[in-house]
């Protein structure tokens, strides 16, 4: 269990019913136009995976149906109960991204999609990575392009209108098709991941700005790192 949970993750947790519904729509958010190219950069199936920040479980389930033995975990409870609710054979369990009930070295892969800007600890999550990681171990994470922490689309342009640097909290609450969902968590620059990396010796294999049915924009960052053996 989580005991004191971040305020992001409570967050989450308030949103989570939204979320089920928002993500479980075929085809709504961008994950359906984005996961095939995603999956290109992850590894074939190996020992075990770890899918960190599960959420609802569709990129565990996604990851499963490739062959991974995946354990998923997830900071909301709720979320997690849903993850379980639609894969009852699949491991899921509920803990804090900067405190993970795991072994040194249990995970030869660790894929954190569109999770590592939601969190409040980003190098205590990052370091948590890199000591469940084996060496020779690889994370492949998604995060909304840290550009993006810099404007809002108007009228179909993107207008840049907020500093880049910087620790800073975002809120948006968007309502779509009869859905509303609040997003919260913090923007920051590139480097601050990098940083993170770096600091915790996982070195970056493969960077990508993943363009999709004419992205005019990079809306996502990907990126693949290994623990060193
Ligand atoms: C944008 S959702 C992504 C969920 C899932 N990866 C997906 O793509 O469907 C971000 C997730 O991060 C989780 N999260 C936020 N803070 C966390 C923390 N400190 N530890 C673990 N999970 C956390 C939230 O509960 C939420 O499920």
């Amino acid at each position: 269990m989580v005991g004191e949970r971040t305020s992001t993750a409570r967050e989450w947790e308030e949103q989570a019913r939204n979320w089920v519904v928002w993500v479980r729509r075929p085809g709504f958010d961008s994950y359906w136009r984005y996961r095939d190219r995603f999956f290109e950069l992850v590894p074939a199936a190996g020992r075990a995976t770890l899918d960190l920040g599960c959420g609802e479980g569709r990129v565990a389930r996604d990851l499963a149906a490739r062959g991974h033995q995946v354990t998923g975990v997830d900071a909301s409870p709720t979320l997690v109960e849903a993850a379980r609710g639609a894969d009852p054979e699949g491991r899921y369990l509920v803990a804090d991204s900067a405190d993970l009930p795991f072994p040194d070295g249990g995970f030869d892969l660790v894929v954190a999609y569109n999770v590592l800007m939601d969190v409040d600890d980003l190098p205590g999550t990052v370091r948590e990575i890199g000591r469940v990681l084996e060496p020779g171990g690889g994370l492949c994470l998604s995060i909304t392009h840290p550009i993006t922490n810099t404007g809002s689309r108007r009228d179909g342009v993107f207008v840049l209108d907020r500093p880049y640097f910087g620790r800073h909290r975002f809120e948006e609450e968007v309502e779509r098709d009869g859905m509303r969902m609040r997003f919260t968590g913090w923007n920051h620059p590139l480097s601050a991941y990098t940083a993170a990396l770096e600091d915790t010796g996982l070195l970056i294999e493969a960077l990508r700005e993943p363009q999709v049915t004419g992205d005019a924009f990079p809306w996502h960052l990907w990126i693949r790192a290994v623990r060193p053996r």
